[in-house]
């Protein structure tokens, strides 16, 4: 890995600063003062700022009960976003594995690992998310089938993937998909001439939100739960 992006996965500071502090000889490599921001470290090499030894952490994954009003992203100029309500240091390398509506509440995973971000979100590896609904009209029996065989949603050429709804009330009902379409959801209800008024994400893969974490608090995933997606 190059020096400055050494720095810059053990440090909040900006590639700006990086060069900088490298320039002004703050950073020394195994005991020699870094001469270039494209030297190349290895896990083995001592990296030290102004006399601190960085060390690279392990990735990173945490679970957010996400409220209505933040959106999915990490940096807005007109809305609060998921990561305003993270705590961590180099938090800007967080990623949203799996993104909510803004107005959409419940689980939201935050990672620093590409390759398990990819295993929730694409599409190949079919992870169930599991969606608490509510609706406008009341939901009817036959939409349980129509999205069992799959929906035809408006702009797409193919029908979603087989999903299971259960109707948990006139208006209210559970629906466990296995794809993450823009909006699904509301597309899927908005299909059979109905509308969402709420919805709340419950589950992805067997990762569950804790019924411990009020809207806009996070925890780290356990080792049991970053395995079971
Ligand atoms: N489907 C939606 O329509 N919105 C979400 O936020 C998530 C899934």
């Amino acid at each position: 890995m190059r020096l400055d992006k050494f720095i810059g996965s053990t440090t909040d500071l900006s590639r700006k600063a990086i060069h900088a502090c490298i320039k002004a000889g703050q950073v020394m490599l195994n005991g020699q003062r870094a001469t270039s921001a494209a030297q190349s470290v290895t896990p083995e090499d001592r990296v030290q700022l102004n006399g601190e030894l960085l060390a690279l952490t392990g990735p990173r994954y945490f679970m957010l009960h996400k409220p209505a009003g933040y959106l999915s992203a990490t940096t807005d100029s007109q809305h609060p976003t998921a990561l305003d309500l993270i705590q961590e240091p180099r938090k800007h390398l967080l990623q949203i594995a799996g993104r909510l509506d803004l107005d959409t509440t419940g689980l939201l995973l935050l990672t620093d690992d590409g390759q398990w971000n990819h295993r929730i979100t694409s599409p190949r590896h079919e992870c169930i998310k599991i969606y608490r609904l509510t609706t406008a009209e009341p939901l009817r029996d036959e939409y349980i089938e129509t999205f069992a065989k799959g929906v035809l949603l408006h702009g797409e050429k193919k029908p979603t993937l087989p999903a299971r709804l259960e109707l948990l009330g006139e208006k209210e009902a559970r629906l466990h998909i296995q794809e993450g379409k823009y909006h699904q959801v509301k597309r899927m209800l908005a299909a059979v001439g109905n509308r969402v008024t709420s919805l709340h994400r419950e589950a992805i893969g067997r990762i569950q939100l804790d019924p411990q974490l009020k809207p806009g608090e996070y925890r780290a995933l356990t080792r049991e739960e970053i395995h079971h997606v």
